[in-house]
């Protein structure tokens, strides 16, 4: 099923799980993606960002293809533009077929996010997509965005955000950041500020950067009230690694085996991620009227 962000995130969040967003450029990834949702009964949501898209992943290619994959199995499945900056990045992928975009203004004032994010949702509830926002600001591992408290998400200003512009859902800093943290360092997320989160806005919250942030805190995060969790580097990391020793065991290998090789170390990447954060068996249909995608 193709469908937007709205009603899987509220299942998620009425049952105490949370469902994952994984980053995808190409179709072996939206395969992998797809298929381990069906697998394992669970919604799921494929993101792309702005520079991914200019990168290699067009849009226009991937979201009719995408939308294909997506009402051959009987899970939710949307497509949602991750991090979309400027007006015509959102209109571009409306025009595409998305069904969900996230505004990310959490660079700009708090007046200014609000600004740009209802103008968003609104535009985007027209169409029928839904919308995520973002406030406070989840930055980069590298540059160590993650120790930054001033960076974090303030509970009371969460909440004028979300009545005033009408997000359906909220990125929320409390920690974690985009990126490959520094080896053997594990982040230390603000658990207290996401249950306050939680209990004032009452809605679907989301993680950002949910690679290497360890299991315990990912767990954690999702008792306290996240819903979606957003994956990107330690999944391309496992298709990267995949085909490395596929080349270095034989450096012959058929390119297409190489890229059968990694979705199917994609799929138990995101199999396990999805058990760990509960979205898993969440979806029920007869298995003999499942429509396999090969
Ligand atoms: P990671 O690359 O750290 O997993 O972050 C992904 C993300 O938050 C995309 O929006």
């Amino acid at each position: 099923m193709y469908v937007s962000m709205k009603d899987m995130l509220w299942h998620a969040h009425d049952n105490n799980y949370a469902v994952m967003a994984i980053n995808c450029v190409n179709m072996e990834q939206a395969k992998a993606i797809i298929e381990s949702a069906q697998e394992e009964h669970s919604a799921v949501i494929i993101n792309i960002s702005p520079r991914q898209m200019k990168a290699h992943g067009y849009p226009e290619i991937l979201a009719p293809m995408i939308k294909n994959m997506a009402e051959r199995v009987n899970v939710p499945v949307a497509f949602n533009l991750d991090h979309g900056v400027n007006y015509e990045d959102i209109t571009r992928v409306i025009h595409c077929g998305f069904s969900s975009v996230m505004i990310d203004s959490s660079s700009f004032s708090f007046e200014e996010n609000i600004k740009r994010t209802s103008v968003v949702a609104r535009i985007a509830h027209a169409n029928g997509l839904s919308c995520e926002a973002e406030l406070g600001h989840v930055g980069i591992a590298a540059q160590e965005d993650n120790k930054n408290q001033d960076l974090y998400t303030n509970p009371e200003q969460a909440k004028e955000f979300v009545d005033k512009t009408q997000c359906d859902c909220l990125a929320v800093a409390i920690g974690t950041a985009h990126g490959s943290y520094p080896k053997d360092f594990v982040p230390k997320l603000d658990f207290d500020r996401l249950k306050v989160l939680k209990e004032t806005l009452k809605m679907p919250l989301v993680l950002h950067g949910g690679s290497g942030a360890g299991d315990e805190n990912i767990k954690k995060a999702v008792e306290c009230g996240i819903n979606k969790i957003n994956v990107c580097t330690d999944f391309f990391k496992h298709a990267q690694n995949a085909m490395a020793i596929a080349l270095k065991e034989n450096p012959n290998i058929d390119y297409m085996d190489v890229n059968m090789i990694a979705e199917d170390e994609m799929k138990k990447f995101i199999k396990n991620y999805m058990r760990l954060i509960g979205s898993d068996h969440r979806y029920y249909f007869e298995e003999n009227v499942v429509i396999e995608l090969d």
